[in-house]
């Protein structure tokens, strides 16, 4: 078939596997170019299948030469209808992993499901004997608890009162006002049992009570923290709570692993397009200043440059591994210095529906959303007929 983009607001409702592909390439070359990491060998990453969780896998497996299990919740294709990107990425990642020689298999479905966890355990158990390295990138809007069964919904809000800020539709470049109404009822603890630290300890507690973690483990999960002019909607609103609670389960976790020298680290990222951070209102105005600033002072990173920097230059450097004073790695240390965010803040206060396409960089936040589902490749022919019916080879 010809697979075109078919917008809806900050979804897609179809992804071109040749375009995923290219991606994937694009991101294994760039890894290759940086040259090789004396990291981690058998590598575990959950949410495995797009963003910062991709990247991830991706570093492991050609920075570091690892074997690696990626877990993810995607839509494999049927007749007539696409696949979601995850799944053909998976797919790309997979393939390049073979010919490169490298372990990959790969589990579709629910993390957040002891069903998962154990499958995952059977496999490891099967063919890699332990783990060094868990990195854990998931994000989800629902978590259906495996204990009790009730499906919490995260929400994106903030605390205490009404938000109202400029916001900007990045298929129409039309910046308006936008109120948001605080949280209410348990809106607080349902995200932070979505997003909050829970989920990670009980894969790590799994995993630690398997016998599955090598002496020496670490396992890192993703934060965000950005700037004040998005904080009432995103550090100090409901999923900020979420990243507060993600963040004291590292020292839990640390605590847990004590006896085979194991530590949980928390990596605050750099604010990136994703299919998480679109549906967020605010952060794609902020992001396309943010990327207009960082582009021009040459500090610009998509995630992979992040990852590869995380692994090279913080977890496995060398030297021991630098935390900020709440003991989190910061690699969104460029996105948060000050010259940038003064920037930031003195043109989101130019910010009109006239004025951004010349002081942000809307097309590029475009560009970056197009790629996340295989469009806007170069080296891509979109013309051609595509077959949508592409396997993920090692699926489990
Ligand atoms: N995007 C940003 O700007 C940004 C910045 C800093 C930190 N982070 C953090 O990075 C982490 C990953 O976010 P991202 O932006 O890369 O998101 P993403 O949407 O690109 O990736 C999410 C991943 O989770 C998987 N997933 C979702 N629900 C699942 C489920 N129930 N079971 C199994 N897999 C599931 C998806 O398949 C996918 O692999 C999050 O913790 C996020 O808060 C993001």
């Amino acid at each position: 078939m010809i697979i075109e983009p078919r917008m809806r607001g900050f979804i897609c409702l179809t992804a071109h596997p040749k375009g995923c592909e290219q991606n994937v390439k694009n991101q294994i070359a760039y890894v290759k170019s940086k040259g090789k990491i004396e990291g981690a060998k058998r590598v575990l990453v959950i949410g495995a299948s797009t963003g910062f969780g991709l990247a991830s896998r991706i570093t492991s497996a050609f920075g570091c030469d690892a074997s690696t299990i990626g877990v993810f919740f995607e839509k494999p294709p049927t007749e007539g209808k696409t696949a979601s990107p995850g799944w053909y990425n998976s797919a790309a990642f997979e393939n390049e992993a073979e010919k490169a020689g490298l372990y990959a298999k790969s589990i579709n479905g629910d993390a957040f499901s002891n069903e998962v966890k154990q499958q995952t355990i059977d496999l490891i158990k099967k063919d890699l004997g332990q783990i060094d390295l868990v990195i854990y990138s998931l994000a989800s809007p629902v978590r259906t608890h495996p204990v009790t069964g009730v499906t919490h919904r995260s929400v994106l809000k903030p605390i205490g009162s009404t938000y109202t800020n400029k916001t900007v539709d990045f298929h129409t470049g039309k910046v308006t006002d936008i109120s948001i109404a605080p949280c209410e009822g348990d809106d607080i603890e349902n995200t932070v049992i979505v997003m909050g630290g829970e989920d990670w300890s009980m894969w790590m507690n799994a995993l630690k009570d398997a016998n599955l973690l090598a002496n020496g483990a670490t396992t890192v999960s993703y934060s965000y923290i950005g700037s004040s002019l998005t904080e009432a909607v995103y550090r100090k609103g409901t999923i900020g709570r979420a990243k507060d609670d993600m963040e004291a389960t590292a020292f839990s976790i640390t605590d847990s692993l004590k006896d085979i020298g194991g530590k949980a680290y928390v990596s605050v990222n750099k604010a990136l397009v994703t299919q998480a951070s679109s549906a967020i209102p605010v952060i794609p105005l902020y992001i396309s200043l943010l990327y207009k600033t960082m582009k021009e002072k040459g500090t610009h990173e998509g995630c992979i440059e992040q990852i590869q920097r995380l692994y090279s230059q913080r977890l496995y450097s060398g030297n021991e591994v630098a935390v900020d004073d709440k003991g989190r790695i910061r690699i969104d240390d460029w996105e948060l210095s000050d010259d940038v965010q003064e920037k930031v803040a003195k043109l989101w206060s130019q910010a009109t529906t006239e004025a951004l396409p010349d002081i942000g960089d809307l097309e590029g936040y475009r560009h970056d959303f197009h790629n996340l589902f295989g469009f806007g490749f170069e080296g891509v022919d979109y013309k051609v007929d595509t077959n949508e019916m592409v396997n993920v080879s090692s699926i489990e």
